[in-house]
């Protein structure tokens, strides 16, 4: 099944999160059958957007590296299942980037998940430089390291997020998406149950192309996911 993650970053008070579950309501009417739809909200509004007849489910958009204690200002795996999420991203590029956010930290992270049961969706993918060096599959092989512990056997969600796709209105194209979603399906050719997509730029415009790339198995979706009708829109494609 394909899965659409809507990722809302820091937007939407709990106001705006009552109005855009009612929407995505009306828009999917009774489900879209063949998709999976996940919204990550801030944490304040998890409850708001959540839909009570579970036609998608919740994420967090981060998650605590420890189990519990004196950590201000954090949000334990144990927490988000409490407060009803089935998934959490894990390494967004911008906790990578403006939260310095590295492999070791995010092993723990993915640890927290499994513990309490969520479903990682981990986030991996080049900056433009690293692109321009020619060093997109070494950088896929080191984010992807930080998986060595996670057991295989469990259900996983990889999002393939280059850098420079993010928020920029420039998406990749299909065959760049496809060519690194396939060079991460072989990196985790041991994983039984893994959904890989893509993320960077995803629109209504271009969701279709995107999504008949090789080995894509949905979206992770930004900004286009902040209006209920463009992310019912994507699911659609
Ligand atoms: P974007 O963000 O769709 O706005 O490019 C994607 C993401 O950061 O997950």
């Amino acid at each position: 099944m394909k899965l659409f993650v809507a990722n809302w970053k820091m937007h939407k008070t709990r106001a705006d999160a009552r109005a855009f579950a009612e929407e995505l309501g009306r828009e999917i009417g009774a489900g879209l059958g063949d998709a999976e739809l996940a919204i990550a909200p801030p944490f304040t509004a998890l409850a708001e957007a959540g839909d009570p007849s579970g036609r998608w489910s919740l994420a967090g958009q981060n998650v605590a590296a420890e189990p519990d204690g004196a950590f201000t200002g954090e949000v334990s795996a144990t927490m988000l299942v409490d407060a009803g999420c089935r998934y959490a991203i894990v390494g967004h590029s911008e906790r990578r980037r403006l939260f310095a956010e590295d492999g070791p930290i995010l092993s723990r992270k993915l640890a927290r998940c499994r513990e309490a049961g969520l479903t990682p969706i981990y986030c991996v993918g080049e900056t433009a430089e690293e692109r321009d060096a020619g060093l997109t599959a070494v950088t896929l092989v080191r984010q992807l390291d930080a998986l060595d512990g996670d057991p295989a056997a469990l259900p996983l969600v990889v999002a393939y997020e280059p850098v420079w796709a993010i928020g920029t209105g420039r998406s990749a194209t299909a065959e760049d998406s496809g060519n690194a979603c396939v060079h991460i399906a072989e990196i985790l050719s041991d994983r039984r149950a893994l959904r890989i997509l893509y993320g960077g730029s995803v629109t209504p415009a271009n969701a279709s192309d995107l999504l008949a790339a090789r080995r894509t198995d949905g979206f992770l979706i930004g900004g286009a996911s902040l209006s209920a009708v463009s992310f019912a829109a994507i699911a659609r494609a």
